[in-house]
């Protein structure tokens, strides 16, 4: 991995896994897409080109110009957007990865893509998912998940694409909003916190879902692209997660920086549905032996930075 085209580059992940990686490889070694011009200041006046991911003959062109070794995808609806508009979910999630893969496939280029707890569903066992289970999700983000999950597998197999991948949690972060999850209330709940001092849910209280803080979602990403491939027997799609938290745990963490933090509930009923088809706790005990995976934040620690980064803001 020494130079990296990034697409969705402008999303909750994308935004922080440029910075960090230009940090890394240099600011002239990466080269974020999006469907729009950045707006933020840290991304502006950068090299940066405009890219609808359905479309192949852009990619081609970008990727002949810029010479990539390796391109990390991660332009895709969440999954509450996904099932106001299923078909264009299909077409942007399922497209978008397809014509990633082809491109990797004639440019001979190394893979990432994340997929996502989403990949489960109601008859997966709720606790401790294993890495290797049912997996009937019951949402269209799921849907194109597992068929994502499915399809790094096969070009990994067919035509030995270098194919990675991990099934991440819901992801916590102060740099970028995330839009259209599920998981978001985790990270507004914040934002609420330090803008207002109070927070409606539309999780319920006690429905506990994995989380992890971006700083370890981003550094497991790397580990895994740098990891020996002779270690990795999943290759795509491995759980990780560094917590599994519910908004009243989260709540109550918050209330002991600000004790008159206020919480309550209108529960949605859509993304409640789906919170509750996916897991409570997942096993990431294949990324532990295969890659090293080792997450540095908990519920404690995460709530600190985020709410001393917010109120910096
Ligand atoms: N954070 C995502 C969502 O809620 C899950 O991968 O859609």
């Amino acid at each position: 991995m020494e130079r990296i085209i990034i697409t969705g580059a402008l999303g909750q992940i994308g935004t922080e896994l440029t910075l960090k990686l230009r940090e890394r490889y240099g600011e002239e070694n990466v080269l974020p897409t999006d469907i729009k011009e950045p707006e933020d200041e840290q991304l502006k006046g950068k090299p940066f080109e405009i890219l609808d991911v359905r479309d192949m003959d852009r990619l081609k062109e970008i990727a002949a110009t810029f010479k990539p070794d390796t391109i990390m995808h991660m332009a895709a609806l969440l999954s509450a957007t996904c099932e106001k508009d299923p078909q264009l979910a299909w077409d942007i999630n399922m497209g978008g990865l397809v014509n990633a893969l082809e491109l990797s496939r004639e440019f001979s280029l190394q893979f990432f893509t994340p997929s996502s707890i989403g990949a489960f569903g109601p008859s997966t066992p709720k606790e401790n998912t294993p890495q290797v289970t049912v997996q009937r999700p019951t949402t269209m983000y799921g849907v194109n998940k597992v068929a994502g999950e499915l399809l790094c597998d096969y070009y990994f197999e067919k035509f030995g694409v270098d194919t990675r991948g991990l099934r991440f949690p819901g992801l916590i972060s102060h740099v970028k909003e995330p839009g259209g999850g599920t998981t978001d209330y985790a990270v507004e709940i914040y934002f609420e916190a330090i803008r207002t001092g109070r927070y409606t849910s539309y999780i319920d209280k006690d429905t506990n879902m994995d989380m992890m803080y971006m700083d370890d979602a981003i550094d497991a990403t790397i580990k895994l692209m740098e990891a020996d491939a002779s270690r990795l027997e999943d290759r795509n799609a491995f759980n990780v997660t560094a917590m599994s938290i519910n908004p009243e745990m989260v709540a109550n963490e918050i209330r002991k920086h600000i004790p008159a933090f206020e919480v309550d509930y209108d529960v949605d009923p859509v993304r409640q549905g789906i919170a509750e088809s996916w897991p409570n706790v997942i096993d990431a005990s294949h990324a532990v032996r295969q890659w090293d995976f080792e997450p540095k934040y908990n519920l404690a620690k995460m709530t600190e930075i985020m709410l001393e980064a917010i109120r910096n803001k």
